[in-house]
């Protein structure tokens, strides 16, 4: 990262040069830190369409070319070809494991896959009917009031440790949710079972009978895990990083990231998206539903379409599409409605001049949830998923940003409000 060039800033008779600092792909940036102690200006950038909040090597996006790497490596090719432990540790650590670092890795994950014995009484305290979203913030939270020993965030092994727990837990976590949910008892993780299929057999093994992980929907699974992985300085792991700066411990930094996800507008939409497929219910209905979408005054959006960054394809959109439509055919349920409104709806849409204007494609969480609704996931379990899969996300981004020892975040504003006045006594008012 080098500034061998600038940008100058004239202003009220002044000229201000500001250094061009250049990535190893993508945007140069024009590097303001000074700008304010220098011109006493500040920069306006609400939703943050232009700014870059921090220098990463993990996860690199190209929205107009569809292009999404993980450490280099394209989405569409760890998806055919790696597994989701083996992208935990690339996010990780940076390069792809060698065989028996993938085999360590891997027992390290699966040793530490139960919670606290404790924890199970968290659960007690939520109603039968909370949503996993509202467990799992409350449960990963409480993780930093049992796991002491892997607190402090200037202790590399205790960074290492807490990455570790957090990646073999979530699915616990989700798991044990799901199950208190519908009013079955927690079922342990097994450590003879992969990744997703241990989650599989948490969430639906029953001790009245014994539980065969499906083979198909195991690899769909860790499938839908790898392409979540994580996605640059997305809403939640900006939230994480922001988290994180202020020195508070990983596991309250993750449950924040949790909490943001669930937002209809970022994670929730895979939810939100299934749920206004099955209100669309059929193929004829879909131009009401487009209209509506265009119609700003309705409050309406097609959910899982749409993507700050990608102005094309949602490569991941690309895969699941994919995914879909082999997992459903081994499912025998190809002729899925809800499927075949989906492809329907994308079809008219992408030749709508309002999508195709405002550059709208279908993103991650348009086919996600076709998928895990076959899988026999209720709606609600949907964003979870999308939370364990994202965790190691996270925990890579909040590891990179503790290395770094930045400043703790502290965005300023554009004050609109009341200048200063004095205090007026009631009776005088
Ligand atoms: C994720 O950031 C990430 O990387 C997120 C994510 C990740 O992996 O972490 O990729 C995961 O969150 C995917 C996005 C899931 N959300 C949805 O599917 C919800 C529906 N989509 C939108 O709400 C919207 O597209 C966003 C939130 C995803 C992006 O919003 P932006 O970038 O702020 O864009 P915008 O709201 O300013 O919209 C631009 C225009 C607007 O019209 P104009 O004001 O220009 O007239 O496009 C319109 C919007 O009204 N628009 C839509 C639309 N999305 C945008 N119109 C109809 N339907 C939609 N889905």
């Amino acid at each position: 990262m080098c500034a061998d060039k600038t940008a100058t800033l004239s202003l009220n008779g002044q000229t201000y040069d500001l250094p061009i600092l250049s990535p190893t792909m993508g945007p140069d940036v024009v590097d303001i830190r000074k700008l304010y102690d220098e011109a006493d200006i500040f920069t306006y950038d609400p939703g943050f369409t232009s700014t870059a909040a921090c220098k990463s090597a993990i996860t690199y996006i190209d929205g107009d070319k569809g292009q999404l790497l993980y450490r280099g490596y394209p989405i569409d090719q760890l998806a055919k070809e790696s597994s989701h432990l083996e992208v935990c540790f690339l996010l990780l650590y940076g390069e792809l494991p060698t065989a028996d670092q993938l085999e360590d890795f891997r027992n390290r994950v699966t040793r530490h896959t139960m919670v606290h014995e404790q924890m199970h009484y968290f659960f007690r305290g939520f109603r039968r009917d909370s949503h996993p979203m509202a467990t799992m913030v409350g449960v990963v939270g409480a993780m930093s009031a049992f796991y002491h020993d892997s607190l402090d965030i200037n202790d590399p092994w205790q960074r290492e440790v807490a990455a570790i727990r957090m990646i073999a837990k979530l699915p616990t976590i989700a798991a044990m949710a799901y199950k208190y949910s519908v009013g079955q008892p927690f079922v342990y993780p097994k450590n003879s079972l992969s990744y997703a299929g241990n989650f599989l057999n948490m969430c639906f093994a029953v001790p009245a009978e014994d539980y065969v992980v499906n083979p198909i929907l195991e690899k769909a699974l860790d499938r839908i895990m790898m392409l979540h992985a994580d996605h640059e300085q997305n809403a939640s792991t900006s939230t994480v990083r922001l988290a994180g700066s202020s020195g508070a411990n990983p596991f309250a930094c993750i449950a924040a990231g949790i909490a943001c996800l669930w937002g209809p507008a970022h994670g929730g939409a895979n939810q939100a998206c299934l749920e206004m497929l099955r209100e669309i219910g059929t193929v004829d209905r879909i131009p009401e539903y487009i209209a509506r979408a265009k119609d700003k005054n309705s409050g309406f959006r097609l959910m899982g379409f749409g993507h700050r960054v990608y102005k094309n394809f949602d490569p991941r959109a690309t895969v699941m599409k994919e995914s879909a439509d082999e997992v459903l055919e081994l499912l025998g349920s190809h002729n899925n409605p809800t499927l075949q409104v989906a492809k329907e709806l994308e079809r008219i849409a992408l030749s709508d001049d309002y999508f195709i204007s405002k550059k709208l494609y279908p993103n991650v969480d348009f086919y996600s949830g076709i998928i895990l609704e076959a899988m026999g996931f209720p709606t609600a379990m949907f964003t979870p998923i999308f939370a364990i899969s994202r965790t190691v996300g996270w925990i890579s981004q909040w590891k990179e940003m503790i290395t770094d020892a930045g400043k703790i975040g502290r965005p300023r504003q554009l004050y609109i409000g009341p200048t200063q006045r004095d205090y007026v006594d009631v009776k005088d008012r």
